[in-house]
């Protein structure tokens, strides 16, 4: 089953005027379809007023459908008597973390959604600690959020959210207000709930850098879902992504621009260790590609620090 299905989804907002009355109807979301199967790992890019949130807001039932169907684990969000169930199946993050904290200490706050759920004492906190563990926070647990960063914050956040035992997570741009080491902790976290715990993962973001470990990607425009596919596919077309106001990754965006200049590259460099493989790879003689490199190792069952290693030997001249 699929943890998340949506079929020709529409989303009207209300525009009102100055006094409030009712003028007409902005339309959010276009025609979406889409699948997220159990424990992938999916980014959402796409430029400002896309229908990011809006699409978010669906996938918890805190919104639901002008036209189409958004199922979270086969349940209908339509569907009244399951409001509750996808609420604890499917998770949300936000944007601010100040927010997102109502308890004066840590653990009380990521104890507040089983306690409201009715879980026993016990179990809340085995949750607690679990969940703060998870997000590396265990050891702030009797802290008062005010003293956190904002990295922290959003992880507590995060472990509240996990206390309720979801299926599913989705952050709606949780790195937006942080610094670049903040947004890093986020990442990591969510990254090692998904690999870790099989929680499925619903990144929305607007740094390309984070979502190139994703499973796949997909990229909105004027609430239609206008590319998708893996960090690969998708950002390996430059062109595209800036006619949608996007970037890529700084060190795809280069290998674009030596390739442009003429140099042999692959379309699809995605990190700064596989640039500069295939800049080795790109001297005459040398037809390895970074792809040909990665099932070598692979199939040679060797982490890739000790294939990366031999390569390097190799390529001096070293034998064995
Ligand atoms: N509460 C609302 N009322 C009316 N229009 C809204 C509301 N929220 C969002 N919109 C409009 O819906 C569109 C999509 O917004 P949103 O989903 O917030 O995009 P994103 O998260 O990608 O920035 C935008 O045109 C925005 O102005
Ligand atoms: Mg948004």
């Amino acid at each position: 089953m699929s943890m998340i299905k949506i079929q020709k989804l529409i989303h009207d907002y209300i525009k009102r005027d100055d006094e409030g009355n009712a003028a007409g109807t902005v339309r959010a979301i276009d025609g979406v379809n889409l699948e997220v199967k159990p424990g992938q790992f999916i980014a959402v890019l796409g430029h400002n007023g896309s229908g990011k949130s809006t699409l978010a807001k669906h996938l918890n039932a805190l919104l639901f459908p002008t036209e189409g169907t958004v199922w979270v684990d086969g349940m209908d969000t339509k569907d009244g008597a399951n409001l509750w169930e996808i609420r604890r199946e499917a998770g949300m993050v936000f944007q601010n973390p100040d927010n997102q904290i109502i308890a004066q200490v840590v653990e009380e706050d990521v104890g507040f959604g089983p306690e409201n759920i009715g879980v026993p004492t016990e179990e809340i906190w085995k949750r607690v600690e679990e969940s703060l563990k998870a997000v590396g926070m265990l050891e702030h647990r009797k802290k008062s959020p005010n003293r956190l960063s904002g990295g922290q914050k959003q992880r507590v956040s995060i472990a509240g959210v996990i206390a309720m035992e979801p299926k599913c997570i989705i952050l709606d741009e949780p790195t937006a207000m942080l610094d670049p080491n903040g947004r890093k902790e986020v990442i990591k976290a969510a990254m090692k709930l998904n690999r870790e715990k099989g929680i499925t993962v619903i990144l929305i973001t607007h740094y390309m850098e984070e979502a190139i470990d994703a499973d796949l990607i997909f990229v909105m425009d004027k609430g239609e879902i206008a590319m998708q596919g893996t960090p690969r596919e998708i950002f390996s077309q430059v062109k595209r992504m800036k006619e949608l106001q996007l970037d890529v990754p700084q060190v795809t965006l280069l290998a674009y621009e030596l390739r442009k200049a003429g140099l042999h590259l692959p379309a699809s460099i995605l990190t700064k260790e596989e640039l500069v493989d295939a800049l080795l790879g790109s001297e005459p003689g040398n037809s390895e590609t970074p792809e040909s490199r990665e099932q070598k190792s692979d199939a040679s069952g060797e982490p890739d620090t000790e294939a990366d290693k031999k390569e390097e030997e190799a390529g001096n001249g070293n034998q064995g």
